[in-house]
């Protein structure tokens, strides 16, 4: 059998997904229609063979309770469980913590997804490849331009066998532009073993490997003073085990050419957004709104949104529950959160609007658009970087005919003149 864990993290890893995390843990923000872990899971439930699903991280006990239960609801052949690390263990610490619940009915494999990306999770794809190698793990990878692959895993690879020959963890210099998605199949006869030599060779020479933090903003894995810590199992897949596992092991990739994206940064929702939606409209999704003159898809309106006919939507809207739209309002490629209200003729664009706001006459709230391929959101306007997309924290407002461009706002600001190119704090 196989089983499935979903790496969400916690806390303190939402940083980069400012101001909408300090509302919600980022795995719940809802992307075309449903939460960014909703989409993982619901690649898992494809796979029939999967039975057990757990969500591993540090987040407190409450914060998945209603999705698991809403999960489980929907898909009762299949137990979902949230796993809480007392303390961030790492992506392969968590695995290992947590191995009596995985072991438990000796599944021969399982997947590991990270929460934190956007892709097609082409899971079956993954199983076969695993079987006709006889593999012992699996990792799933996409091309990106040279110039991003540095801030990913990369894995160089045997074109022809797909082994993977070489992995190293965001490289200081370019290897490869083949990346690690995060999304990985390992045999649970030989991922368990690795990760304890790993945390073995760690215990016989401590501090001696310095683990370059993938997020400037969070210090847990700085050894703290007390030295009983020191031994913590703070272990990574991708440092610690994933270039091992190249050098001696039936280690393959799956290359997909299907969308990929991480989603980071709050800005970085927008392209999440476009992609499930295009995945959806892809597959004749009854979610979506019928496309019309004023509706241009893919469009997700929630069912309790009211929007005025003469408003034109999309491509690539989400419209969340509660939202009114008024009368000639333009919005594409945004999200616009629960019990947001816009007024007639405004118009959004390539923008976040956060829970509550409110968007008055004529306002204009706009981004820039980032070209698919870049692996980014940010852009240089006049030599100085600045947030593509727009974000408005929640109960924000913003005044008849204001103009906000590429900012960033922090909840409950009132903008009542025009802004641009400025986080608003
Ligand atoms: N349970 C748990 N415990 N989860 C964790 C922990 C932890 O201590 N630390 C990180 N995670 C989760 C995150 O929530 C995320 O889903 C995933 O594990 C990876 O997060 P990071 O460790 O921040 O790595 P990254 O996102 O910078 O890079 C990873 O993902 C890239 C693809 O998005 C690496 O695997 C890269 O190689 C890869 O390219
Ligand atoms: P394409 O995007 O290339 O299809 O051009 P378009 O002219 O159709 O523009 P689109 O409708 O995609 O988005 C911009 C449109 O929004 C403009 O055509 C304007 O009519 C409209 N628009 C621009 N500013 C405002 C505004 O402040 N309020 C409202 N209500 N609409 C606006």
């Amino acid at each position: 059998t196989t089983k499935a864990v979903i790496l969400v993290g916690g806390p303190s890893r939402g940083t980069r997904f400012r101001p909408l995390s300090l509302d919600l843990p980022k795995p719940l923000f809802e992307v075309a229609g449903h939460s960014i872990i909703d989409h993982c899971f619901s690649a898992i439930t494809k796979i029939p063979e999967i039975q057990e699903v757990f969500i591993i991280g540090y987040y407190d006990e409450t914060v998945f309770r209603d999705f698991i239960k809403d999960a489980a609801r929907d898909h009762p052949h299949i137990t979902i469980k949230y796993l809480r690390e007392y303390q961030a263990l790492g992506t392969a610490g968590g695995l290992y913590h947590f191995r009596d619940a995985i072991l438990k009915g000796r599944p021969d494999r399982f997947f590991v997804l990270n929460a934190d990306v956007c892709c097609s999770f082409p899971l079956q794809s993954m199983l076969r490849l695993f079987e006709e190698k006889d593999a012992e793990a699996v990792i799933l990878g996409t091309r990106v331009p040279d110039e991003a692959a540095t801030n990913f895993g990369c894995i160089v690879s045997d074109a022809h066998s797909k082994r993977v020959l070489h992995y190293v963890e965001k490289p200081e210099s370019r290897i490869s532009n083949l990346i690690n998605c995060g999304v990985y199949l390992f045999a649970t006869e030989t991922i368990f073993p690795s990760i304890r030599s790993a945390m073995k060779r760690r215990a016989d020479r401590p501090r001696l490997v310095s683990y370059p933090s993938s997020d400037a903003l969070d210090s847990y894995h700085v050894p703290r003073s007390g030295d009983e810590e020191e031994k913590t199992e703070v272990i990574r897949l991708e440092q610690d085990i994933l270039s091992d596992l190249a050098d001696n092991r039936q280690f393959f990739v799956l290359e997909t050419k299907d969308f990929w994206r991480q989603i980071k940064t709050a800005g970085s929702a927008v392209p999440a957004n476009a992609l499930y939606l295009m995945k959806a409209w892809q597959s004749q999704s009854e979610e979506l709104a019928k496309p019309s003159a004023n509706i241009l898809p893919p469009v997700f309106i929630h069912p309790t949104a009211t929007v005025d006919p003469t408003a034109k939507l999309g491509p690539n809207v989400s419209i969340g529950p509660r939202v009114t739209i008024g009368a000639g309002v333009r919005i594409k490629e945004a999200i616009v959160l629960e019990d947001v209200e816009v007024r007639h003729d405004a118009c959004i664009l390539y923008s976040i609007i956060g829970w509550s706001s409110r968007i008055g006459a004529w306002a204009r709230v706009e981004g820039t658009p980032t070209p698919v391929r870049e692996h980014s959101t940010s852009v240089v306007k006049n030599g100085v970087k600045v947030q593509s997309i727009t974000i408005l924290g929640k109960e924000c407002s913003v005044g008849d005919e204001v103009r906000v461009q590429n900012c960033v706002c922090l909840p409950f600001k009132d903008l009542r003149r025009d802004v641009a190119n400025e986080v608003i704090m």
